[in-house]
């Protein structure tokens, strides 16, 4: 399976906070520490770790050819990532004792790419399975218009929410894969099912939709089908989504059933919650089928 992630690569500074502080408190962290993120890399590492054979497009800057490295370390290939950005976008992650987190986001290198960059990518990867991709990165909407009328299958998380998403020509995205607050933003919709029978009123074929402890449903116009979370002690969630949607993805892709592909997602993000960190706590495959055998 040939899956291409055009998508954001991001130095994460996680600040481990006693508590997530008050606008204008200053608060003294517990700890600090750097780790490879942005839901470009993110989502390409928990695609390859599920099985894909994954390339990957976006921009960078000098300082961020240890985001490619680490990705190329994992079996990924970067060799179409172009090194000539600013500054590679960063985060500032603040984590509260109960694994919750606020976030800064500064876009740098991934709000630089243009059309032309995208067409590129494009004319090397026709062959490609699915287009992934997610709303860090400029040119989201060129990216998928150009991708389906290739005749790409396209995938698209639309994280983190804006308003301009609501713009979107969803029937670019054959899949949409989100988070409960995403698609509420999107739809004005308050429950899950509402939500994904909105969503795919909008367009896309497939609606996957997360719910947190609740899990996750699927609906593609006619099957609406949910799956459970499971219960974890989650210590950091930056990268539950990311994990989610590779592992979820490469299932239904490889033609399991919506609930398989779903209850495969929720383990995988069950184990990468359970440690801090993003990217470099997405599970291998081996780990995630032998949780899902342990909880059966
Ligand atoms: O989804 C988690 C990711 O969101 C983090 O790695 C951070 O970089 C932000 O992009």
């Amino acid at each position: 399976m040939k899956i291409l992630v055009f998508g954001s690569y991001n130095i994460d500074k996680v600040y481990s906070m006693p508590r997530l502080p008050e606008r204008g408190e200053t608060l003294y962290c517990g700890g600090f520490e750097i780790h490879v993120g942005g839901k470009g890399l993110n989502q390409a590492l928990a695609f390859s770790k599920a099985g894909a054979d994954v390339t990957v497009g976006g921009k960078v800057g000098e300082d961020g050819r240890y985001l490619t490295d680490y990705l190329e370390e994992n079996g990924i290939g970067t060799s179409d990532i172009d090194f000539s950005g600013k500054y590679t976008g960063h985060t500032i992650i603040e984590t509260d004792p109960e694994g919750q987190n606020q976030m800064i986001l500064f876009g740098g290198a991934n709000r630089e790419i243009t059309e032309e960059y995208c067409d590129s990518l494009l004319a090397k990867y026709a062959d490609a399975d699915l287009l992934l991709t997610q709303y860090e990165t400029s040119c989201v909407e060129y990216m998928l218009e150009k991708a389906h009328s290739l005749g790409i299958k396209t995938a698209l998380n639309p994280s983190p929410y804006v308003d301009e998403i609501k713009n979107l020509n969803f029937a670019h995205a054959d899949i949409l894969i989100l988070n409960e607050y995403e698609g509420k933003s999107i739809t004005g919709e308050a429950d899950a099912e509402s939500i994904a029978k909105a969503l795919h009123a909008l367009g896309s074929g497939e609606i996957i939709l997360t719910l947190g402890a609740d899990g996750a449903v699927y609906y593609n116009g006619s099957d609406y089908v949910s799956a459970p979370a499971f219960r974890v002690n989650a210590v950091d969630t930056t990268g539950a989504g990311d994990t989610f949607t590779g592992y979820c993805l490469y299932e239904l892709l490889s033609g399991s059933a919506p609930y398989e592909a779903m209850l495969t997602g929720c383990a995988a993000s069950a184990i990468e919650v359970t440690k801090p960190g993003a990217a470099e706590t997405i599970p291998n495959r081996e780990e995630v089928m032998k949780f899902l055998k342990n909880t059966k």
